[in-house]
């Protein structure tokens, strides 16, 4: 599965250094749904940008698969395994306006060749959106947005699912929504999901909850 061993993450340099995670460990089960907690600042992106490659720990270890992927030399490496592994939902939905939910949906599998619009209504009605899906995203409410954007972080099956505040513009109702869906995911389609965000209720939806404080995580169920 995902494991860090002994993560360092300081920005910057010399005297105007700031070290933001301190020797950090952590083993994120396959198939279950793990919340990281923490305030703002706290760096809850910058862990969840070292698992995405889109940046590198100062020091230690991170496997994907028993795959070293903070080994990997080279951008193209790297990119393939976030291409073939990962899907990323963040506190934006970025969907593009000008494209249909089912040509939202589709796109990750289209960049890739394989385009299939029927895959993509099928996730699209998995998570609720099945009456929307020739729809613009302009007409959707902000959390039917962000489940059409979860239903696109799935159209390449990735095996794990990264999220970034995902549930940062959307109100309570929305919110437990949200979690819901990413419960449900990992448990009916083995889905590894890894959600940071500063919303404590997440908690109550986790398999694994985990809290960044002080530059550490600590176990919090
Ligand atoms: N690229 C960067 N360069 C320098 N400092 C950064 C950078 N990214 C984040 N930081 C700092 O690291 C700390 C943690 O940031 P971040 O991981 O974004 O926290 P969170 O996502 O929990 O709000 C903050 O103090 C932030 O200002
Ligand atoms: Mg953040």
């Amino acid at each position: 599965m995902i494991k860090l061993e002994h993560i360092t993450k300081i920005y910057g340099q010399g005297q105007e250094n700031l070290c933001v995670l301190e020797d950090v460990n952590l083993t994120l089960r396959r198939g279950k749904f793990t919340v990281l907690l923490g305030p703002s600042g706290s760096g809850k992106s910058t862990l969840l940008n070292l698992i995405a490659m889109l940046d590198k720990p100062t020091s230690g270890k991170i496997f994907v698969d028993g795959q070293e992927i903070t080994a990997l030399k080279s951008e193209s490496a790297r990119a393939k395994v976030r291409l073939n592994k990962m899907g990323f939902v963040f506190q934006f939905d970025g969907l593009l306006p000008e494209f249909s939910l089912t040509e939202n949906v589709d796109m990750p599998a289209r960049l890739r060749g394989r385009p299939n619009p029927k895959i993509a209504q099928e996730l699209l009605e998995k998570l609720g959106l099945g009456a929307m899906v020739h729809k613009l995203p302009a007409d959707l409410s902000g959390g039917e947005k962000q489940r059409a954007s979860i239903a696109r972080a799935l159209r390449n099956h990735p095996p794990i699912l990264l999220a970034d505040e995902p549930t940062g513009n959307l109100d309570a109702a929305r919110k437990e929504q949200v979690f819901k869906d990413f419960a449900a995911l990992s448990r009916e389609q083995n889905l590894t999901i890894v959600m940071v965000t500063h919303d404590v209720h997440a908690a109550d939806y986790a398999d694994d909850v985990y809290r960044l404080e002080n530059r550490q995580l600590v176990k919090t169920n």
